[in-house]
């Protein structure tokens, strides 16, 4: 999906206290994942609580293009009928991922590990991110490219391997997608598939194929790394997968909660799997008042019914390596830190810089038309914090959702209003996000 109609611009004022009951939409990790696993297993997935966004339905479009059944049986609820790992048709068009990256390398790894030929494509923001991250490992792997441009942006063709070989991988940077790419395709290798990290990232890709049926280990690799091994061509058994919300969109209305004086909310069913969960501690640390109540946890992920009040943040320092456990969230992360007394610094995010925007420089941006002091300093973004938020800006969104959420937050509690550009690309990844806001007292119009 493009986007080609006209842009929709919002404007977020200051609001009285937000209240209320809500449960964000499925994990979006967790949904790509279901659909993928879903269709490279045997018999019948249910899945409950999938996110419907524009990023998790072009995964869902590109699995039936690749052979699988791919049903909704009612609202979040989908079933999906796969063909057996390694048994992928050719696609008869190119698969178009739209703004997602994850949709994107996620299934490039599982084509990898099959012998058809598949173009991959998307949207402007998407053809401007690297995938030669992805393409290095899953070309050890036996799988093929077309003539690709430099940095292997799309549009490319990949050839799957007729006889994918089993790797030991050593990941360049902190990253699920290139991890999951690996052991998608390695799901078709004879022997065991092996991929190493230096720091952990999320493991819902290493839960779910457990909860399939696969044969795969994790176990601790130095100070805060992990190795994962996976015996392939075994077959995966369809499941019922049922999809927790998600923290990353929780993010939102968690920060709005904390920087509107007077504010009482509750998140229902959010997931609080540990690799996920650094803006939670940082939050916290910042003098944060979030609760958590009813743990407990489906097919190995944890999750929590969330109480967030108003609170009276200060700046902290957020250390390099939780960047992965909280890599999309520093945007929202630096609109509390601009409400908050005193400076946080937030170490390490050269990764932010290839998301669906440069979100380093676009977070900078964001701080600063609204009247924030804010330096980004080699890989870290140091945020001046003064209490309140001038505001009054208009922040360009770049295609990029988690930027125009980001800045409406701001507005929620700004001395101004906030304006973003564009609101269509919150489609996404929270389809219901502008609503949902406005159901917990958000003035957004
Ligand atoms: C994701 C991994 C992260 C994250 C993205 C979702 C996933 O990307 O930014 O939104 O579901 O595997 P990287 O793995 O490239 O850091």
């Amino acid at each position: 999906m493009t986007h080609s109609g006209p842009a929709t611009p919002l404007e977020a004022r200051s609001s009285g206290p937000l209240s209320g009951k809500v449960r964000v939409p499925g994990d979006k990790s967790i949904s790509h994942r279901s659909l993928i696993l879903g269709a490279l297993a045997v018999g019948e997935t249910r899945i409950s609580g999938l996110l419907e966004g524009e990023d998790v339905i072009n995964t869902a479009k590109s699995m039936r293009a690749l052979g699988a059944s791919v049903e909704r049986t009612g609202p979040f609820a989908w079933t999906v009928r796969g063909v057996g790992v390694g048994g992928f048709a050719e696609p008869a068009a190119a698969l178009d991922f739209g703004n997602s990256g994850t949709g994107c390398r996620l299934v490039m790894g599982a084509v990898a590990g099959c012998p058809v030929t598949a173009v991959f494509d998307g949207d402007a923001s998407l053809r401007s991110r690297p995938m030669r991250r992805i393409l290095d490992p899953l070309e050890l792997m036996g799988a093929r490219t077309g003539d690709i441009k430099e940095g292997g942006r799309l549009p490319l063709t990949l050839h799957g391997a007729r006889d994918p070989v089993p790797i030991v991988y050593r990941t360049p940077v902190a990253s699920a997608q290139i991890k999951s790419a690996v052991l998608l395709a390695g799901l078709a290798a004879p022997g065991i598939t092996t991929v190493i990290e230096t720091e952990a990232s999320r493991d819902h890709t290493e839960l779910m194929m457990k909860h399939f049926g696969a044969d795969i280990t994790s176990e601790r690799e130095g100070s805060h790394g992990r190795k994962i091994s996976l015996a392939g061509q075994s077959e995966l058994h369809g499941a019922e997968v049922v999809v927790p919300a998600d923290p990353s969109s929780s993010a939102f209305p968690i920060v709005a909660a904390l920087i509107v004086e007077g504010s009482d909310i509750v998140l229902s069913d959010v997931m609080t799997n540990p690799l996920r969960t650094g803006l939670f501690t940082t939050l916290r640390e910042m003098g944060g008042s979030i609760e958590e109540s009813e743990v407990r946890g489906d097919a190995g992920e944890p999750m929590a019914q969330l109480r967030v009040r108003g609170s009276k943040l200060r700046g902290v320092e957020v250390p390099p390596e939780r960047a992965p456990s909280m890599i999309d969230e520093y945007l929202v992360l630096a609109v509390a830190a601009s409400f908050a007394e005193g400076t946080t610094v937030m170490r390490g995010l050269q990764e932010l810089r290839v998301k669906e925007s440069d979100r380093l420089a676009a977070t900078a941006d964001m701080l600063r038309v609204n009247g924030v002091k804010v330096e980004i300093s080699g890989d870290d973004l140091i945020v001046e914090g003064r209490g309140h938020v001038p505001g009054g800006g208009l922040v360009a969104t770049h295609m990029d959702h988690r930027i125009a959420m980001s800045a409406l937050v701001m507005g929620c509690a700004a001395d101004k209003p906030v304006k973003v550009d564009d609101t269509a690309f919150i489609a996404t990844s929270f389809p219901d996000f502008i609503p949902m806001m406005r159901a917990l007292g958000a003035e957004f119009s």
